[in-house]
């Protein structure tokens, strides 16, 4: 099992298992992931697309719905470092305490995490209202509009007012945010926030979380498959690949130092503004379908150096040094290292 290296850790993950049960038959979607966020930094979790980074930041709330199941693994919840919470253990009345209000969540799209039949107020004081910190929706509005003047939305007053469909893209999102924030999370998640924002807004709102961060003394795990947002927001960052956490180092040194061959090719795949490039450079082949995912290392397939052993055995996860694993045969001593 993986030995996870945190001081301090808020969330600590165990050779996580999910598995989604569908007519075409069981997508092995997470198969031992581990890693453990410590507090107060920004954690990233970076891959293509379907290489399991939401479903990962789901199961830390034990938000995997049906047909997905949560096969193995434990998911430790630190609120105070002298307290843990077994997350997995807990009933969905008991997880509901803590989803929300200890741990909130950003998804992507701001449009359908708004409803449309209520005001901006009304929501941001309803999570406020579920989670027992007011007793009538009215208590919450001056907190909402004082969460809404934090996420700097202009006029918070008249804002608060507002239905979701009188704001712009970026101000939803700034409401969404707000909301996340109602009841003073521990964790905020943030699964691609920006993307479905143009590129002026995405900047912003990345302020806007690294202001909150500072300011609100949040933790934060980011979820992108950017790898420039990687480089801006955060502190450490794993590198996932078809369910599985191929790498993980602090940034700086991923982005000095990438040992695995996939994280290699990720930073390939960023543009570089020095090199003339007409397009970007791209992974060759596709992630697998997760039915039949390929045996041992399942980056081989894709892999420039794939060798025999990867094709057998799962790669073990190897720290090279105090605070950098990988997951590849290249580095267990079985091979030589590339050049
Ligand atoms: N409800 C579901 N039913 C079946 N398979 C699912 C379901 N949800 C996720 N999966 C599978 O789990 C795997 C991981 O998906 P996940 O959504 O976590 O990827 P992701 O890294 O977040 O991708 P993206 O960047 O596109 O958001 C994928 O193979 C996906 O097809
Ligand atoms: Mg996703």
């Amino acid at each position: 099992m993986t030995e996870l290296r945190c001081n301090d850790p808020i969330i600590e993950v165990h050779d996580l298992y999910v598995y989604f049960y569908t007519y075409a038959g069981v997508v092995r979607a997470i198969e031992g992931v581990s890693f453990c966020i410590e507090r107060g930094e920004t954690y990233c979790l970076v891959g293509e697309t379907g290489c399991g980074k939401s479903v990962t930041s789901r199961a830390l709330t034990k938000l995997i719905l049906p047909p997905g199941r949560i096969e193995k693994g434990k998911v430790y919840y630190y609120p105070e470092p002298s307290r843990r919470i077994d997350i997995l253990a807990l009933s969905e009345e008991e997880v509901k305490k803590i989803r929300g209000n200890e741990i909130t969540y950003i998804f992507q799209d701001p449009g359908t995490a708004l409803d449309p039949l209520y005001t901006i107020g009304y929501q941001i004081a309803e999570t406020m209202l579920v989670h027992g910190r007011i007793r009538r929706i009215k208590e919450g509005i001056p907190h909402a509009v004082e969460l809404l003047r934090k996420t700097l939305i202009p006029d918070p007053e008249r804002r608060v007012k507002a239905y979701p469909h009188e704001l712009s893209g970026g101000m939803k999102q700034r409401a969404v945010i707000a909301t996340a924030l109602a009841n003073n999370p521990k964790l905020v998640i943030a699964d691609e926030p920006t993307t479905a924002l143009d590129a002026t807004v995405q900047a912003q709102i990345m302020e806007l979380l690294r202001k909150l961060k500072k300011e609100e003394g949040l933790t934060i795990l980011l979820i992108t498959h950017n790898m420039g947002l990687v480089a801006e927001m955060c502190d450490r960052v794993a590198v996932m690949y078809a369910g599985t956490i191929v790498e993980e180092a602090p940034t700086e040194e991923l982005f000095k130092n990438p040992l695995h061959p996939y994280t290699r090719l990720l930073l390939r795949a960023v543009p570089n503004p020095l090199r003339r490039m007409d397009k970007l450079e791209s992974i060759p082949g596709t992630v697998p379908n997760l039915i039949y995912p390929p045996p041992g290392c399942r980056f081989h397939p894709r892999c420039p150096h794939a060798m025999d052993i990867c094709r057998e055995e799962r790669p073990p996860e190897i720290w090279v040094n105090e605070s950098h694993r990988v997951a590849c045969h290249l580095y267990t001593g079985k091979a030589s290292l590339p050049g």
